[in-house]
Protein backbone atom coordinates (compact mmCIF):
# COMPACT_ATOMS: atom_id res chain seq x y z
CA UNK A 1 0.00 0.00 0.00
CA UNK A 2 1.58 3.27 -0.99
CA UNK A 3 1.67 5.68 1.60
CA UNK A 4 -0.50 9.12 1.37
CA UNK A 5 1.84 12.41 0.83
CA UNK A 6 2.63 14.72 3.70
CA UNK A 7 1.68 17.15 1.87
CA UNK A 8 -1.87 15.93 1.16
CA UNK A 9 -2.16 14.55 5.14
CA UNK A 10 -1.21 18.21 6.22
CA UNK A 11 -4.01 20.12 3.76
CA UNK A 12 -6.69 17.79 5.10
CA UNK A 13 -5.89 18.07 8.92
CA UNK A 14 -5.66 22.41 7.75
CA UNK A 15 -9.29 21.75 6.31
CA UNK A 16 -10.51 19.32 8.92
CA UNK A 17 -12.60 20.80 11.68
CA UNK A 18 -11.14 18.85 14.64
CA UNK A 19 -13.51 20.56 17.48
CA UNK A 20 -16.78 19.59 15.17
CA UNK A 21 -15.44 16.12 14.99
CA UNK A 22 -15.01 15.70 19.07
CA UNK A 23 -17.86 17.66 19.75
CA UNK A 24 -19.90 14.58 18.25
CA UNK A 25 -18.47 13.08 21.86
CA UNK A 26 -17.60 15.42 23.79
CA UNK A 27 -19.34 18.77 25.21
CA UNK A 28 -16.55 21.49 24.53
CA UNK A 29 -16.45 25.02 26.17
CA UNK A 30 -13.83 27.83 25.53
CA UNK A 31 -11.31 28.15 27.99
CA UNK A 32 -8.90 30.70 27.13
CA UNK A 33 -7.59 30.45 23.46
CA UNK A 34 -8.56 26.16 23.88
CA UNK A 35 -11.52 24.09 24.22
CA UNK A 36 -12.40 21.57 26.94
CA UNK A 37 -14.76 19.53 27.99
CA UNK A 38 -14.71 16.52 30.06
CA UNK A 39 -12.09 13.52 28.44
CA UNK A 40 -13.69 10.17 26.31
CA UNK A 41 -10.75 8.56 27.03
CA UNK A 42 -10.87 8.29 30.81
CA UNK A 43 -13.28 8.77 33.30
CA UNK A 44 -13.85 12.34 34.88
CA UNK A 45 -16.22 14.88 37.30
CA UNK A 46 -13.91 18.21 35.83
CA UNK A 47 -12.84 18.61 32.71
CA UNK A 48 -8.80 18.17 31.59
CA UNK A 49 -9.76 17.37 28.01
CA UNK A 50 -8.15 20.12 25.96
CA UNK A 51 -8.89 20.98 21.81
CA UNK A 52 -6.31 23.22 20.49
CA UNK A 53 -8.78 24.80 17.26
CA UNK A 54 -5.41 26.72 16.41
CA UNK A 55 -3.66 23.89 16.27
CA UNK A 56 -5.77 21.12 15.46
CA UNK A 57 -4.59 18.87 18.61
CA UNK A 58 -6.23 17.65 21.18
CA UNK A 59 -4.91 16.56 25.05
CA UNK A 60 -5.99 15.28 28.11
CA UNK A 61 -4.01 16.35 31.13
CA UNK A 62 -5.73 13.92 33.28
CA UNK A 63 -4.77 10.70 31.41
CA UNK A 64 -2.34 11.90 28.58
CA UNK A 65 -3.97 10.78 25.43
CA UNK A 66 -3.75 13.52 22.64
CA UNK A 67 -2.72 13.83 19.21
CA UNK A 68 -4.55 15.05 15.83
CA UNK A 69 -7.94 14.24 14.04
CA UNK A 70 -6.66 11.08 12.55
CA UNK A 71 -5.05 10.34 16.36
CA UNK A 72 -8.32 10.73 17.24
CA UNK A 73 -10.74 8.85 15.07
CA UNK A 74 -8.37 5.91 15.30
CA UNK A 75 -8.24 5.69 19.29
CA UNK A 76 -11.46 6.85 19.84
CA UNK A 77 -13.58 5.05 17.32
CA UNK A 78 -11.62 2.40 15.92
CA UNK A 79 -10.53 3.62 12.30
CA UNK A 80 -7.67 2.24 11.21
CA UNK A 81 -5.39 4.83 9.75
CA UNK A 82 -5.98 4.59 6.26
CA UNK A 83 -10.01 4.75 7.26
CA UNK A 84 -9.55 7.68 9.31
CA UNK A 85 -8.12 9.53 5.91
CA UNK A 86 -11.15 8.76 4.40
CA UNK A 87 -13.16 9.63 6.50
CA UNK A 88 -12.04 12.85 6.75
CA UNK A 89 -11.32 13.62 3.34
CA UNK A 90 -14.98 12.72 2.27
CA UNK A 91 -15.89 15.36 5.55
CA UNK A 92 -13.74 17.76 3.69
CA UNK A 93 -14.30 16.57 -0.03
CA UNK A 94 -10.69 16.14 -0.97
CA UNK A 95 -10.23 13.53 -2.99
CA UNK A 96 -8.04 10.76 -2.10
CA UNK A 97 -4.91 11.48 -4.28
CA UNK A 98 -4.38 8.84 -7.60
CA UNK A 99 -0.61 8.40 -5.91
CA UNK A 100 -2.55 7.00 -3.14
CA UNK A 101 -3.06 3.11 -4.70
CA UNK A 102 -4.76 1.24 -2.66
CA UNK A 103 -6.21 -1.83 -4.49
CA UNK A 104 -9.32 -0.63 -5.35
CA UNK A 105 -10.94 -3.85 -6.00
CA UNK A 106 -10.19 -5.07 -2.88
CA UNK A 107 -11.71 -2.21 -1.25
CA UNK A 108 -14.64 -2.85 -3.38
CA UNK A 109 -14.71 -6.26 -2.86
CA UNK A 110 -15.30 -5.16 1.31
CA UNK A 111 -17.69 -2.69 0.72
CA UNK A 112 -19.64 -5.28 -1.00
CA UNK A 113 -18.87 -7.50 1.78
CA UNK A 114 -20.56 -4.95 4.65
CA UNK A 115 -23.42 -3.96 2.22
CA UNK A 116 -24.78 -7.81 2.08
CA UNK A 117 -24.16 -8.57 5.83
CA UNK A 118 -26.01 -5.52 6.33
CA UNK A 119 -28.88 -7.10 3.74
CA UNK A 120 -28.65 -10.50 5.53
CA UNK A 121 -29.21 -9.02 8.99
CA UNK A 122 -32.15 -7.00 7.25
CA UNK A 123 -34.38 -10.53 5.80
CA UNK A 124 -33.46 -12.06 9.03
CA UNK A 125 -35.57 -9.58 10.56
CA UNK A 126 -38.15 -9.43 8.49
CA UNK A 127 -38.09 -13.06 8.51
CA UNK A 128 -39.36 -13.04 12.24
CA UNK A 129 -42.22 -10.40 11.93
CA UNK A 130 -43.14 -12.78 9.25
CA UNK A 131 -45.45 -16.11 9.53
CA UNK A 132 -42.45 -18.23 9.02
CA UNK A 133 -40.89 -16.25 12.32
CA UNK A 134 -44.12 -16.99 14.37
CA UNK A 135 -42.49 -19.29 16.46
CA UNK A 136 -39.29 -17.26 17.23
CA UNK A 137 -41.29 -14.66 18.17
CA UNK A 138 -43.22 -16.49 20.70
CA UNK A 139 -39.85 -17.28 22.05
CA UNK A 140 -38.68 -13.78 22.40
CA UNK A 141 -42.03 -13.26 24.24
CA UNK A 142 -41.17 -16.38 26.61
CA UNK A 143 -38.22 -14.89 27.26
CA UNK A 144 -39.31 -11.55 28.20
CA UNK A 145 -37.36 -9.81 25.22
CA UNK A 146 -39.66 -7.05 23.93
CA UNK A 147 -40.66 -5.33 20.82
CA UNK A 148 -38.78 -2.70 21.00
CA UNK A 149 -34.92 -4.72 22.05
CA UNK A 150 -36.36 -6.69 18.97
CA UNK A 151 -36.19 -3.63 17.05
CA UNK A 152 -33.31 -2.06 18.48
CA UNK A 153 -30.80 -4.47 18.31
CA UNK A 154 -32.10 -5.95 15.04
CA UNK A 155 -32.54 -9.16 15.96
CA UNK A 156 -33.89 -11.94 13.47
CA UNK A 157 -34.74 -15.61 12.68
CA UNK A 158 -33.44 -18.03 10.16
CA UNK A 159 -36.24 -20.36 9.20
CA UNK A 160 -35.79 -24.06 8.83
CA UNK A 161 -34.51 -25.40 5.66
CA UNK A 162 -31.07 -25.09 3.60
CA UNK A 163 -32.49 -22.60 1.09
CA UNK A 164 -33.54 -19.25 2.68
CA UNK A 165 -30.35 -17.38 1.51
CA UNK A 166 -31.59 -18.37 -2.07
CA UNK A 167 -34.49 -18.08 -1.94
CA UNK A 168 -33.79 -13.77 -0.64
CA UNK A 169 -30.35 -13.43 -3.00
CA UNK A 170 -31.05 -15.54 -5.68
CA UNK A 171 -28.73 -18.27 -6.88
CA UNK A 172 -25.97 -16.88 -9.07
CA UNK A 173 -22.71 -17.99 -8.74
CA UNK A 174 -21.32 -14.50 -8.01
CA UNK A 175 -23.45 -13.39 -5.18
CA UNK A 176 -23.80 -17.19 -3.59
CA UNK A 177 -19.98 -16.95 -3.17
CA UNK A 178 -20.03 -13.65 -1.69
CA UNK A 179 -22.57 -15.47 0.97
CA UNK A 180 -20.04 -17.99 1.80
CA UNK A 181 -17.19 -15.42 2.51
CA UNK A 182 -19.39 -13.32 4.48
CA UNK A 183 -20.13 -16.71 6.75
CA UNK A 184 -23.71 -17.17 6.23
CA UNK A 185 -23.40 -20.13 3.46
CA UNK A 186 -21.48 -23.13 3.78
CA UNK A 187 -20.64 -24.93 0.60
CA UNK A 188 -20.37 -28.96 -0.01
CA UNK A 189 -20.29 -30.99 -2.88
CA UNK A 190 -23.90 -30.66 -3.72
CA UNK A 191 -23.35 -26.74 -3.27
CA UNK A 192 -24.39 -24.31 -1.16
CA UNK A 193 -26.31 -24.46 1.79
CA UNK A 194 -27.70 -22.02 4.66
CA UNK A 195 -25.36 -22.26 7.91
CA UNK A 196 -27.98 -20.52 10.46
CA UNK A 197 -31.17 -22.83 10.28
CA UNK A 198 -33.91 -22.92 12.71
CA UNK A 199 -32.76 -20.24 14.97
CA UNK A 200 -32.88 -16.73 16.56
CA UNK A 201 -29.86 -14.36 15.43
CA UNK A 202 -28.40 -11.72 17.01
CA UNK A 203 -26.03 -9.65 14.46
CA UNK A 204 -22.73 -8.63 15.83
CA UNK A 205 -21.22 -5.33 14.92
CA UNK A 206 -18.05 -4.24 14.77
CA UNK A 207 -16.75 -1.08 16.62
CA UNK A 208 -18.25 1.61 13.59
CA UNK A 209 -21.52 -0.16 13.96
CA UNK A 210 -21.42 -2.41 10.82
CA UNK A 211 -23.10 -6.19 10.84
CA UNK A 212 -20.21 -8.25 10.49
CA UNK A 213 -21.58 -11.78 12.02
CA UNK A 214 -23.96 -13.68 13.67
CA UNK A 215 -24.69 -15.31 16.57
CA UNK A 216 -27.89 -17.98 16.16
CA UNK A 217 -29.53 -19.67 18.68
CA UNK A 218 -31.78 -22.74 18.81
CA UNK A 219 -35.06 -22.51 19.69
CA UNK A 220 -35.43 -24.39 22.77
CA UNK A 221 -33.06 -27.06 23.79
CA UNK A 222 -30.67 -28.77 21.61
CA UNK A 223 -26.77 -29.17 20.30
CA UNK A 224 -24.96 -26.74 19.52
CA UNK A 225 -27.14 -23.92 21.85
CA UNK A 226 -25.43 -21.26 19.99
CA UNK A 227 -23.67 -21.30 16.22
CA UNK A 228 -21.60 -17.99 15.33
CA UNK A 229 -19.94 -16.75 12.08
CA UNK A 230 -16.74 -18.25 11.13
CA UNK A 231 -13.99 -16.34 11.38
CA UNK A 232 -14.25 -13.96 8.18
CA UNK A 233 -12.53 -10.77 6.61
CA UNK A 234 -14.99 -9.15 8.73
CA UNK A 235 -15.83 -11.15 11.77
CA UNK A 236 -12.98 -12.02 14.40
CA UNK A 237 -14.19 -13.08 17.18
CA UNK A 238 -11.23 -12.41 19.68
CA UNK A 239 -11.97 -8.57 18.50
CA UNK A 240 -15.30 -7.95 19.13
CA UNK A 241 -17.98 -7.38 21.41
CA UNK A 242 -21.22 -7.92 21.61
CA UNK A 243 -23.34 -4.91 22.27
CA UNK A 244 -20.12 -2.67 22.18
CA UNK A 245 -21.36 0.36 19.42
CA UNK A 246 -24.52 -0.10 20.47
CA UNK A 247 -23.98 1.06 24.19
CA UNK A 248 -20.48 3.16 23.89
CA UNK A 249 -22.51 6.18 24.13
CA UNK A 250 -24.32 5.05 27.03
CA UNK A 251 -21.23 4.00 28.93
CA UNK A 252 -19.65 7.32 28.66
CA UNK A 253 -22.34 9.21 29.21
CA UNK A 254 -23.66 7.21 32.57
CA UNK A 255 -20.09 5.86 33.84
CA UNK A 256 -21.53 2.51 34.02
CA UNK A 257 -20.20 -0.71 31.90
CA UNK A 258 -20.95 -4.17 32.88
CA UNK A 259 -19.32 -7.80 30.96
CA UNK A 260 -21.45 -10.64 31.20
CA UNK A 261 -21.05 -13.76 29.58
CA UNK A 262 -24.04 -14.18 26.64
CA UNK A 263 -25.63 -12.26 24.15
CA UNK A 264 -29.44 -12.68 26.10
CA UNK A 265 -27.74 -11.73 29.03
CA UNK A 266 -26.36 -8.21 26.84
CA UNK A 267 -30.24 -7.98 26.27
CA UNK A 268 -32.08 -8.42 29.14
CA UNK A 269 -30.02 -5.85 30.76
CA UNK A 270 -30.79 -3.30 28.24
CA UNK A 271 -35.12 -4.67 28.34
CA UNK A 272 -34.56 -3.91 31.74
CA UNK A 273 -33.38 -0.43 30.82
CA UNK A 274 -29.99 -1.05 31.77
CA UNK A 275 -28.21 -0.64 28.20
CA UNK A 276 -24.56 -1.00 29.26
CA UNK A 277 -23.05 -4.45 28.99
CA UNK A 278 -20.71 -5.92 26.53
CA UNK A 279 -20.30 -9.69 26.15
CA UNK A 280 -17.03 -11.43 24.21
CA UNK A 281 -18.59 -14.10 21.89
CA UNK A 282 -18.52 -17.61 22.98
CA UNK A 283 -14.88 -17.49 23.77
CA UNK A 284 -13.04 -16.64 27.00
CA UNK A 285 -12.11 -13.13 26.84
CA UNK A 286 -9.34 -12.34 25.31
CA UNK A 287 -6.41 -9.54 25.70
CA UNK A 288 -7.93 -7.03 22.89
CA UNK A 289 -10.91 -7.54 24.05
CA UNK A 290 -10.11 -6.58 27.78
CA UNK A 291 -7.99 -3.70 25.96
CA UNK A 292 -11.16 -2.23 24.65
CA UNK A 293 -13.36 -2.52 27.84
CA UNK A 294 -10.30 -0.60 29.72
CA UNK A 295 -10.39 1.93 27.33
CA UNK A 296 -14.46 2.61 27.05
CA UNK A 297 -14.73 2.30 30.90
CA UNK A 298 -11.61 2.52 33.21
CA UNK A 299 -14.25 0.96 36.30
CA UNK A 300 -16.06 -1.92 34.58
CA UNK A 301 -17.76 -4.95 36.37
CA UNK A 302 -17.29 -8.21 35.20
CA UNK A 303 -20.18 -10.83 35.59
CA UNK A 304 -19.71 -14.54 36.26
CA UNK A 305 -21.65 -17.17 37.28
CA UNK A 306 -20.88 -18.10 40.90
CA UNK A 307 -19.88 -21.93 40.10
CA UNK A 308 -16.63 -23.52 39.10
CA UNK A 309 -16.39 -22.32 35.77
CA UNK A 310 -17.35 -19.18 36.63
CA UNK A 311 -14.41 -18.83 39.06
CA UNK A 312 -11.83 -19.91 36.41
CA UNK A 313 -13.36 -17.95 33.73
CA UNK A 314 -13.10 -14.96 36.30
CA UNK A 315 -9.11 -16.04 37.23
CA UNK A 316 -8.35 -16.07 33.41
CA UNK A 317 -9.69 -12.43 33.31
CA UNK A 318 -7.30 -11.66 36.00
CA UNK A 319 -4.54 -13.06 34.36
CA UNK A 320 -4.99 -11.57 30.92
CA UNK A 321 -5.59 -8.32 32.66
CA UNK A 322 -3.00 -7.65 34.75
CA UNK A 323 -0.21 -6.73 31.59
CA UNK A 324 -3.13 -3.66 30.79
CA UNK A 325 -3.52 -2.67 34.24
CA UNK A 326 -2.98 0.75 34.88
CA UNK A 327 -3.36 2.59 38.33
CA UNK A 328 -6.59 4.52 36.56
CA UNK A 329 -8.38 1.04 36.62
CA UNK A 330 -10.51 -0.23 38.77
CA UNK A 331 -11.87 -2.86 37.66
CA UNK A 332 -14.29 -5.19 39.87
CA UNK A 333 -15.77 -8.59 39.32
CA UNK A 334 -19.09 -9.88 40.87
CA UNK A 335 -19.98 -13.60 41.28
CA UNK A 336 -23.97 -14.09 40.54
CA UNK A 337 -25.48 -16.98 43.42
CA UNK A 338 -24.71 -20.54 41.01
CA UNK A 339 -26.15 -21.51 38.33
CA UNK A 340 -27.46 -17.57 38.17
CA UNK A 341 -26.64 -15.26 34.67
CA UNK A 342 -27.99 -11.59 34.48
CA UNK A 343 -30.53 -12.70 32.57
CA UNK A 344 -32.29 -14.86 35.19
CA UNK A 345 -31.60 -12.61 37.67
CA UNK A 346 -33.36 -10.36 36.33
CA UNK A 347 -36.26 -12.25 35.19
CA UNK A 348 -36.30 -13.51 38.93
CA UNK A 349 -35.34 -10.51 41.04
CA UNK A 350 -35.95 -7.61 38.84
CA UNK A 351 -34.19 -4.63 38.05
CA UNK A 352 -33.22 -3.04 41.31
CA UNK A 353 -32.06 -6.17 43.28
CA UNK A 354 -29.91 -6.76 40.03
CA UNK A 355 -28.24 -3.04 40.12
CA UNK A 356 -27.95 -3.58 44.18
CA UNK A 357 -25.83 -6.56 43.49
CA UNK A 358 -23.31 -4.56 41.21
CA UNK A 359 -23.15 -1.88 43.38
CA UNK A 360 -22.86 -3.69 46.58
CA UNK A 361 -21.21 -6.81 45.80
CA UNK A 362 -18.83 -6.30 43.14
CA UNK A 363 -15.42 -6.82 44.51
CA UNK A 364 -12.10 -4.77 43.05
CA UNK A 365 -9.54 -6.90 41.50
CA UNK A 366 -6.98 -6.55 43.96
CA UNK A 367 -9.50 -8.32 46.29
CA UNK A 368 -10.98 -11.10 43.89
CA UNK A 369 -7.22 -11.69 42.81
CA UNK A 370 -6.17 -12.48 46.65
CA UNK A 371 -9.09 -14.54 47.60
CA UNK A 372 -8.50 -16.55 44.06
CA UNK A 373 -4.95 -17.13 45.04
CA UNK A 374 -5.57 -18.20 48.66
CA UNK A 375 -8.55 -21.11 47.30
CA UNK A 376 -5.76 -22.24 44.73
CA UNK A 377 -2.73 -22.19 47.44
CA UNK A 378 -4.87 -24.13 50.42
CA UNK A 379 -3.66 -23.84 53.70
CA UNK A 380 -0.69 -23.87 56.01
CA UNK A 381 2.87 -22.55 55.73
CA UNK A 382 3.09 -24.53 52.75
CA UNK A 383 -0.27 -22.68 51.52
CA UNK A 384 0.82 -19.60 51.94
CA UNK A 385 4.98 -20.45 50.56
CA UNK A 386 2.31 -21.43 47.62
CA UNK A 387 0.51 -18.21 47.56
CA UNK A 388 3.43 -16.28 47.83
CA UNK A 389 5.50 -17.59 44.65
CA UNK A 390 1.79 -18.17 42.42
CA UNK A 391 1.59 -14.42 43.10
CA UNK A 392 5.05 -13.49 42.28
CA UNK A 393 5.08 -15.18 38.95
CA UNK A 394 1.87 -13.26 38.09
CA UNK A 395 3.22 -9.67 38.67
CA UNK A 396 5.91 -10.13 36.37
CA UNK A 397 3.09 -9.87 34.08
CA UNK A 398 1.88 -5.96 35.23
CA UNK A 399 3.53 -3.77 33.36
CA UNK A 400 2.61 -0.75 35.68
CA UNK A 401 5.61 -0.50 38.17
CA UNK A 402 3.63 0.96 41.09
CA UNK A 403 0.98 -0.86 41.11
CA UNK A 404 2.83 -4.01 40.92
CA UNK A 405 4.53 -2.75 44.20
CA UNK A 406 1.42 -2.11 45.66
CA UNK A 407 0.08 -5.56 44.80
CA UNK A 408 3.23 -7.22 45.72
CA UNK A 409 3.28 -5.34 49.27
CA UNK A 410 -0.80 -6.42 49.69
CA UNK A 411 0.33 -10.35 49.17
CA UNK A 412 3.25 -10.29 51.12
CA UNK A 413 1.35 -8.76 54.21
CA UNK A 414 -1.20 -11.53 53.70
CA UNK A 415 1.33 -14.23 53.06
CA UNK A 416 3.74 -13.15 55.30
CA UNK A 417 5.91 -14.21 52.76
CA UNK A 418 8.51 -11.81 51.27
CA UNK A 419 8.40 -12.04 47.57
CA UNK A 420 11.32 -12.28 45.45
CA UNK A 421 10.48 -9.89 42.57
CA UNK A 422 12.53 -10.84 39.53
CA UNK A 423 13.52 -7.72 39.01
CA UNK A 424 12.36 -6.58 35.50
CA UNK A 425 15.11 -4.43 33.09
CA UNK A 426 14.13 -0.69 33.15
CA UNK A 427 13.63 0.79 29.85
CA UNK A 428 14.61 4.14 29.88
CA UNK A 429 15.45 6.80 27.49
CA UNK A 430 18.64 7.68 29.13
CA UNK A 431 19.85 3.95 29.18
CA UNK A 432 21.00 4.46 25.46
CA UNK A 433 22.91 7.15 26.42
CA UNK A 434 25.37 6.84 28.77
CA UNK A 435 27.36 9.86 30.52
CA UNK A 436 28.72 10.00 33.21
CA UNK A 437 27.11 11.39 36.79
CA UNK A 438 29.03 14.44 36.87
CA UNK A 439 28.79 15.55 33.69
CA UNK A 440 24.81 14.88 33.85
CA UNK A 441 25.29 17.21 36.98
CA UNK A 442 26.41 19.85 34.78
CA UNK A 443 23.88 19.73 32.53
CA UNK A 444 20.86 19.28 34.45
CA UNK A 445 18.45 21.94 33.99
CA UNK A 446 14.57 21.87 35.20
CA UNK A 447 13.00 19.68 33.13
CA UNK A 448 9.82 22.25 33.72
CA UNK A 449 11.85 24.62 32.38
CA UNK A 450 12.60 22.56 28.74
CA UNK A 451 8.78 21.80 28.27
CA UNK A 452 7.53 25.37 28.64
CA UNK A 453 10.36 26.24 26.40
CA UNK A 454 8.88 23.58 23.86
CA UNK A 455 5.28 24.69 24.76
CA UNK A 456 5.85 28.42 24.08
CA UNK A 457 8.12 27.27 20.74
CA UNK A 458 5.02 25.28 19.59
CA UNK A 459 2.38 27.52 20.55
CA UNK A 460 4.16 30.35 18.60
CA UNK A 461 6.96 29.22 15.94
CA UNK A 462 7.55 32.62 15.21
CA UNK A 463 9.57 32.51 18.67
CA UNK A 464 11.84 30.07 16.51
CA UNK A 465 13.13 33.36 14.42
CA UNK A 466 14.42 34.94 17.81
CA UNK A 467 16.49 32.21 19.23
CA UNK A 468 20.43 32.46 19.39
CA UNK A 469 22.56 30.42 16.94
CA UNK A 470 23.89 28.45 19.41
CA UNK A 471 19.96 27.07 20.89
CA UNK A 472 20.43 24.10 18.80
CA UNK A 473 22.33 22.54 21.87
CA UNK A 474 19.66 24.38 24.71
CA UNK A 475 18.61 20.44 24.50
CA UNK A 476 21.08 17.54 25.81
CA UNK A 477 20.37 14.56 24.09
CA UNK A 478 18.88 12.51 26.56
CA UNK A 479 16.13 14.57 26.92
CA UNK A 480 13.12 13.17 25.65
CA UNK A 481 12.28 15.90 24.56
CA UNK A 482 15.52 15.97 22.02
CA UNK A 483 14.77 14.71 18.84
CA UNK A 484 11.22 16.75 18.95
CA UNK A 485 13.64 19.88 19.75
CA UNK A 486 15.85 18.97 16.98
CA UNK A 487 13.36 18.68 14.32
CA UNK A 488 11.09 21.16 14.84
CA UNK A 489 14.18 23.56 14.98
CA UNK A 490 15.11 22.85 11.78
CA UNK A 491 11.36 23.02 10.46
CA UNK A 492 11.30 26.15 11.47
CA UNK A 493 14.25 27.28 9.66
CA UNK A 494 12.14 26.60 6.45
CA UNK A 495 10.56 29.53 4.65
CA UNK A 496 7.65 28.68 3.88
CA UNK A 497 6.72 26.56 6.72
CA UNK A 498 3.09 28.37 8.64
CA UNK A 499 2.49 27.93 12.12
CA UNK A 500 0.03 25.61 12.13
CA UNK A 501 2.32 23.14 9.91
CA UNK A 502 5.22 23.06 12.55
CA UNK A 503 2.76 21.39 15.27
CA UNK A 504 0.62 19.57 12.59
CA UNK A 505 4.45 18.09 10.98
CA UNK A 506 5.34 16.94 14.10
CA UNK A 507 2.30 15.19 14.84
CA UNK A 508 2.51 13.42 11.99
CA UNK A 509 6.27 12.50 12.33
CA UNK A 510 6.12 11.18 15.93
CA UNK A 511 2.81 9.75 15.90
CA UNK A 512 3.08 8.28 19.47
CA UNK A 513 4.49 11.30 20.93
CA UNK A 514 1.76 12.80 23.12
CA UNK A 515 3.91 15.73 24.45
CA UNK A 516 3.51 17.91 21.35
CA UNK A 517 -0.18 17.83 21.61
CA UNK A 518 -0.07 18.54 25.66
CA UNK A 519 2.51 20.99 24.47
CA UNK A 520 0.21 23.13 22.27
CA UNK A 521 -2.74 22.67 24.57
CA UNK A 522 -0.87 24.32 27.51
CA UNK A 523 -2.00 27.68 28.78
CA UNK A 524 -0.30 29.86 26.32
CA UNK A 525 2.89 31.06 27.17
CA UNK A 526 2.81 34.89 27.31
CA UNK A 527 5.87 36.37 25.50
CA UNK A 528 7.04 38.54 28.66
CA UNK A 529 7.11 34.41 29.90
CA UNK A 530 9.01 33.20 27.31
CA UNK A 531 12.09 36.07 26.80
CA UNK A 532 12.74 35.19 30.60
CA UNK A 533 12.83 31.49 29.77
CA UNK A 534 15.10 31.95 26.54
CA UNK A 535 17.36 33.91 28.79
CA UNK A 536 17.18 31.35 32.13
CA UNK A 537 17.69 28.49 28.71
CA UNK A 538 20.64 30.08 27.66
CA UNK A 539 22.64 31.32 30.72
CA UNK A 540 22.06 27.41 31.98
CA UNK A 541 23.37 26.48 28.79
CA UNK A 542 26.67 28.84 28.70
CA UNK A 543 27.24 27.74 32.47
CA UNK A 544 27.46 24.40 31.49
CA UNK A 545 29.24 24.61 28.78
CA UNK A 546 32.25 27.26 30.73
CA UNK A 547 32.12 23.89 32.81
CA UNK A 548 33.39 21.84 29.63
CA UNK A 549 35.56 24.45 28.50
CA UNK A 550 39.16 24.33 28.34
CA UNK A 551 41.23 27.56 27.00
CA UNK A 552 41.16 31.30 28.75
CA UNK A 553 40.16 32.69 25.78
CA UNK A 554 37.06 30.57 25.59
CA UNK A 555 36.46 30.78 29.24
CA UNK A 556 36.36 34.85 28.80
CA UNK A 557 34.42 35.14 26.18
CA UNK A 558 31.50 32.58 27.56
CA UNK A 559 32.17 34.69 31.05
CA UNK A 560 31.22 37.86 28.74
CA UNK A 561 28.19 36.60 27.19
CA UNK A 562 26.92 35.70 30.55
CA UNK A 563 27.48 38.78 31.90
CA UNK A 564 25.63 40.47 29.22
CA UNK A 565 22.68 37.86 29.60
CA UNK A 566 22.32 38.36 33.12
CA UNK A 567 22.49 41.80 32.72
CA UNK A 568 18.97 41.23 30.40
CA UNK A 569 17.51 38.88 32.82
CA UNK A 570 18.18 41.86 35.64
CA UNK A 571 16.44 44.44 33.72
CA UNK A 572 13.58 42.13 32.08
CA UNK A 573 12.73 41.17 35.36
CA UNK A 574 12.19 44.77 36.49
CA UNK A 575 10.49 45.97 33.92
CA UNK A 576 8.04 42.69 34.98
CA UNK A 577 8.04 44.03 38.65
CA UNK A 578 7.24 47.31 37.39
CA UNK A 579 4.45 46.32 35.42
CA UNK A 580 3.09 44.33 38.30
CA UNK A 581 2.75 47.08 40.92
CA UNK A 582 1.56 49.49 37.91
N1 LIG B 1 -21.95 -19.87 23.54
C1 LIG B 1 -21.54 -20.29 22.31
N2 LIG B 1 -21.73 -21.59 21.93
C2 LIG B 1 -22.33 -22.45 22.76
C3 LIG B 1 -22.73 -22.06 24.03
C4 LIG B 1 -22.54 -20.74 24.40
O1 LIG B 1 -21.03 -19.50 21.54
N3 LIG B 1 -22.51 -23.70 22.35
C5 LIG B 1 -21.72 -18.45 23.92
C6 LIG B 1 -22.86 -17.56 23.57
O2 LIG B 1 -22.32 -16.33 23.17
C7 LIG B 1 -23.62 -17.43 24.84
C8 LIG B 1 -22.50 -17.46 25.86
O3 LIG B 1 -21.55 -18.33 25.31
O4 LIG B 1 -24.36 -16.24 24.88
C9 LIG B 1 -22.92 -17.92 27.22
O5 LIG B 1 -23.36 -19.26 27.15
P1 LIG B 1 -24.45 -19.86 28.11
O6 LIG B 1 -24.25 -19.34 29.49
O7 LIG B 1 -24.51 -21.32 27.88
O8 LIG B 1 -25.76 -19.31 27.46
P2 LIG B 1 -26.67 -18.10 27.86
O9 LIG B 1 -26.08 -16.82 27.41
O10 LIG B 1 -27.15 -18.20 29.25
O11 LIG B 1 -27.83 -18.39 26.85
P3 LIG B 1 -29.31 -18.68 27.17
O12 LIG B 1 -29.68 -17.77 28.26
O13 LIG B 1 -29.94 -18.37 25.84
O14 LIG B 1 -29.41 -20.12 27.52
MN1 LIG C 1 -28.81 -17.38 30.07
Amino acid sequence: MAQFSPTFLDELISRTDLAAIIARHVELKPSGANLVGLCPFHHEKTPSFSVSVDKQMYYCFGCGKGGNAFRFLMEHDGYPFPEAVEFLAQKAGMPIPASYVKNPKEEARKKQGLDLLTKVAGVFARCLQSDEGKKASLYFTQRKLPATIIQRYQLGYAPAGYGFMKRCFGDEPKILQQLESIGVLVSNERGFADRFRERVMFPIRDKQGHVVGFGGRILGDGEPKYLNSPETDFYHKSNLLYGYSEHREFVRKHKMLVVVEGYMDVLAMAAYDLPYAVAPLGTAITEPQLQNILRLHEAPIFCFDGDRAGRQAAWRSIERMLPLLKTEHSPKFLYLPDGEDPDTLLQKEGKEAFEKRLNDDAKPMLETWLTGLKNIAGDGAEGRARMAKKADQMLLNMSDNYLRQAWQSEIEKISGVALQQQKRPQFTASARHQISPKLQQRLIVSPMKHDLFMAALLQKPKYFRSLPEDAFNFFIDTNPAYPIYTRAFSLAGVEETTELDIAAQLMREFPDNHNIARWVNLPLVEDDEFQMLLLDMHITYLDGLRGRSEGLTVIIRINEELKALRNQQHKLNNSLKNKKTL
